[in-house]
């Protein structure tokens, strides 16, 4: 099988949590009104693809010397963390060396950071200068168990500056995946989700961004993220609000309706969460069964046979040639639109190749899959597949996410750095 990962969080449990309220060194203050956009606005090239690579990820240095380390785009999971020799229990061979925490680089179970990655019925702080011990779980099943570090990262602003700043992020010394031991392509995650300990909240919160995160993954391969807003033309930008409901944790514009080329699928109010953590999309079982019906109802039996012996997901065929990229299959498979319910009636175009890969073996095969199958219950994912060749904004401020069609490969010119 191929790569799926989906790390859309599943759980936080805070191991140690806080009672009192002491000083934190975080600065709450927003001075940055009077800056530029770009003068407030950091980007990172993104390496990797859906497949074969099966993820996207950014370099980031971090530490004091500063180390590089490849972490995994993820908006579906709040906590950054990186492997770490603390020592490791379990770790899986990444990239780079494992990141070493100094002791006094430990944030306190009492610190707001460290409140805010607990569930409401977890334990509490024995000491209040006990450290932040958590343990996260992802719908891929696998799991990351560390303590709550801060450190020094080096965020290359869009103006040209390197800009040091001390963020908070996990140090993970205890991994759990169906693969481990295996080695890992990235050295951990970035998370980009809504929550406070977001890397994306902390630069908002220290008043250096705006809390805004953008990515654009091209379908060649590689992209940009960014933090702000210095790059978002806002005018083209498509958008819809995002759900405010506090129980809905991840980046969601509320329920859509599925259509295939203009045609109601029959499946309306779904669920959906916008998660770059997850190679593939996710529709749950009801949507999933209507879908791949609609796609095979006018698949042309001559020249299209299913292909079970491919493996490379669940659903493949293969031609009379070996294909070599999606515009040889492109005549077969129509448009999905997801069409959102709030707001403006907003709706997002799925063309065949934001659903279908090529593989390796010259087959073509679905890339949308069985979110039951993965204990999603009710929610629906989309996944990089889908947001290919699209600039996706999420913007914390305004509460709302937006999309716009975009050359993901031109990464923007930014002042003098080096991207
Ligand atoms: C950007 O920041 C620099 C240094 O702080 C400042 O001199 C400059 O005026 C700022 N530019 C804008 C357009 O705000
Ligand atoms: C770029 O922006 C950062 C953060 O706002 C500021 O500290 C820095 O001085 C700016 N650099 C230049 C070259 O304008
Ligand atoms: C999706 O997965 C669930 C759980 O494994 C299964 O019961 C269901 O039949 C699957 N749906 C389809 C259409 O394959």
């Amino acid at each position: 099988m191929g790569k799926e990962r989906s790390l859309l969080l599943l759980f936080v449990l805070a191991l140690s949590l806080g009672l009192f309220n002491l000083c934190v060194s975080a600065s709450n203050g927003r001075q940055v009104s009077s800056f530029s956009r770009l003068n407030s606005s950091a980007i990172f090239p993104i390496h990797g693809n859906v497949y074969p690579r099966g993820l996207f990820y950014v370099a980031i240095n971090i530490g004091n010397p500063p180390k590089p380390y490849y972490l995994d785009i993820d908006t579906g999971s709040d906590l950054t963390w990186l492997q770490c020799d603390a020592p490791c229990v379990s770790c899986s061979p990444g990239p780079h060396p494992f990141y070493r925490p100094k002791k006094n680089k430990l944030v306190q179970c009492v610190d707001p950071l460290c409140t805010s990655i607990r569930t409401l019925n977890s334990g509490q702080c024995e000491l209040p200068s006990e450290q932040c011990d958590y343990e996260i779980a992802y719908a891929d099943e696998g799991s990351s168990q560390g303590v709550l570090v801060k450190d020094v990262f080096i965020l290359p602003f869009a103006n040209g500056s390197l800009l040091k700043t001390h963020l908070a992020f996990g140090c993970g010394y205890n991994q759990q995946s169906s693969s481990v031991n295996s080695p890992s392509p990235t050295d951990g995650v970035l998370g980009l989700g809504r929550g406070k300990p977001s890397i994306v909240s902390q630069l908002g919160d220290l008043g250096l961004t705006r809390n805004v995160v953008g990515h654009c993954f091209s379908g060649q391969g590689g992209g940009y993220l960014f933090f702000g807003d210095g790059f978002v033309p806002f005018s083209s930008v498509t958008w819809t609000p995002m759900s405010r409901d506090p129980l809905l944790k991840h980046y969601s514009p509320g329920p859509v309706n599925l259509f295939f080329d203009k045609q109601p699928l029959g499946v309306r109010g779904l669920p959906v969460i916008f998660d770059s953590g997850s190679s593939y999309t996710y529709f749950a079982s009801q949507a999933y069964k209507a879908f791949i019906s609609a796609v095979k109802k006018d698949l042309p039996g001559k020249q299209l046979k299913e292909a079970p012996e491919d493996g490379t997901l669940p659903l493949c065929w293969k031609g009379t040639e070996k294909f070599k990229s999606i515009l040889d299959v492109k005549k077969f498979f129509k448009t999905l639109y997801l069409v959102f319910a709030n707001g403006k009636r907003a709706q997002l175009e799925i063309a065949p190749a934001g659903y279908l890969i090529i593989t390796q073996n010259g087959n073509v095969c679905l890339g949308i899959l069985n979110g039951t199958e993965i204990g999603l219950g009710n929610l629906n994912l989309i996944g990089d597949i889908s947001m290919q060749d699209l600039m996706v904004i999420y913007d914390n401020e305004q509460h709302q996410i937006g999309w716009v069609p975009a050359d993901c490969k031109r990464i923007p010119k930014s002042g003098t750095t080096r991207l």
